[in-house]
């Protein structure tokens, strides 16, 4: 990516430095700060062995295989083990973006661990993966954008890269959702699946990266997909625990309407904001929610099938980490080379959604 492509993006470029303020590095022309660009130098992706498929399922509520199949696309998932935390998930797939992009715990300036299945309320999960990987220099703390979150991440990672705060940013998507789910309610717990997708980000002078970032929000939407106690609001108690409140609960029909509405104009307006058509990105990697979503999304933005990057059928929906396993996956699979543009497209509970366009 080249600089002007820079002009594109969602941050102020080349902003006017405040009184007092003096900026790390300068650009000797203008007297003004120079963003840099951003590049993905490392992926990594871990996701538990054990499966848990549909005719399992079958055996735990009442459903079928058939049901699930053609609602949703999702045949399996897979489940961490008791003594697997979300941590433990992200460590394993921060080790290998880490190992794949050539670089050692120690050089990392910034964990960012996007999740709704912390290990505990506090601390962070980003703490206790920096702890467990041996990243003793890096700053760590965590996002809450539900399945957005690695976006949300992406965004935040690169707003510290740019400006030049710091050098090596490791961001994680990963969840451990097979802790909150009502494994006795059908309507939800034929969905989810555990796993884990990291990101090493650096600059990397002449090498492309990060286009545009887009975030949006609507808390008015919150009940529509939320775990209900355990949070200050409604501190665990024995009634929350007898109403199974600490459980995910979804309204799942207007989620689903919402999901596609709003991923569709998060990926038009990266699209605008870039100068870029459909027909310019090579992967559309959408949160793996289910395939019906995705399908409806790809339609509505004019994608083809073969654009679309689709592992959901093995690994359920995994919220934050979706997009993680899948940009790693899709790299792995030679799905994505250099030069090409992938769009990640994402929706979430808050409710949240966003895009990321990346020239690779
Ligand atoms: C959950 C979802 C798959 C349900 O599909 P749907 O087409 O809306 O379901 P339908 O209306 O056809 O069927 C609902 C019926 O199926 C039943 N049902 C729900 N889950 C079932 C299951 N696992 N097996 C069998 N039947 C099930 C319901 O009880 C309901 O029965 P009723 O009509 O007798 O009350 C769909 O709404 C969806 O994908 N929503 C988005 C969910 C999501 O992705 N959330 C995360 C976003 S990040």
């Amino acid at each position: 990516m080249t600089r002007s492509d820079r002009s594109a993006t969602s941050q102020p470029v080349d902003p006017v430095p405040g009184p007092g303020i003096v900026p790390a590095f300068t650009n000797p022309r203008t007297g003004r700060p120079a963003l840099r660009t951003v590049s993905v130098v490392g992926l990594g992706s871990y996701v538990p062995p054990q499966i848990l498929t549909n005719a399992d399922l079958a055996r735990m509520v009442d459903t079928s295989d058939d049901w699930i199949t053609s609602r949703t696309g999702i045949r399996e998932r897979r489940l961490a083990s008791p003594n697997e935390a979300t941590s433990d998930l992200a460590c394993e797939a921060a080790r290998r973006a880490l190992s794949s992009a050539g670089l050692r715990p120690q050089d990392v300036d910034l964990i960012i661990v996007a999740t709704i299945t912390p290990d505990m309320p506090f601390p962070s999960t980003a703490c206790l993966v920096q702890e467990k990987l041996g990243a003793n220099r890096a700053a760590a703390f965590d996002v809450q954008a539900a399945c957005s979150g690695y976006v949300y991440a992406l965004d935040i990672a690169s707003h510290f890269i740019s400006s030049h705060t710091y050098e090596t940013v490791l961001i994680i998507g990963a969840e451990k959702m097979s802790a909150f789910i009502d494994w006795t309610d059908r309507n939800t717990c034929v969905l989810f699946g555990d796993g884990a997708g990291a990101a090493v980000l650096q600059h990397r002078p002449h090498s492309h990266g990060l286009i545009t970032t887009c975030l949006g929000a609507n808390g008015g939407d919150a009940r529509l997909l939320e775990l209900p106690a355990g949070g200050s609001a409604r501190p665990a108690s024995p009634d929350t625990l007898s109403q199974r409140l600490h459980f995910l609960r979804m309204d799942g029909k207007e989620t689903f309407r919402k999901a596609v509405t709003a991923m569709v104009s998060a990926g038009q307006e990266a699209l605008a904001r870039a100068h870029l058509t459909i027909a310019d990105i090579r992967c559309i990697i959408p949160h793996q929610a289910n395939h019906r979503i995705m399908s409806a999304v790809a339609e509505r933005l004019g994608a083809t099938p073969e654009q679309v990057f689709t592992n959901v059928e093995r690994y359920g929906n995994t919220s934050a980490a979706s997009v993680g396993i899948g940009l790693d996956e899709a790299v792995r699979e030679g799905r994505i080379q250099t030069g090409d543009y992938v769009l990640l497209v994402v929706f979430g509970a808050g409710l949240t959604w966003g895009s990321a366009l990346i020239h690779w």
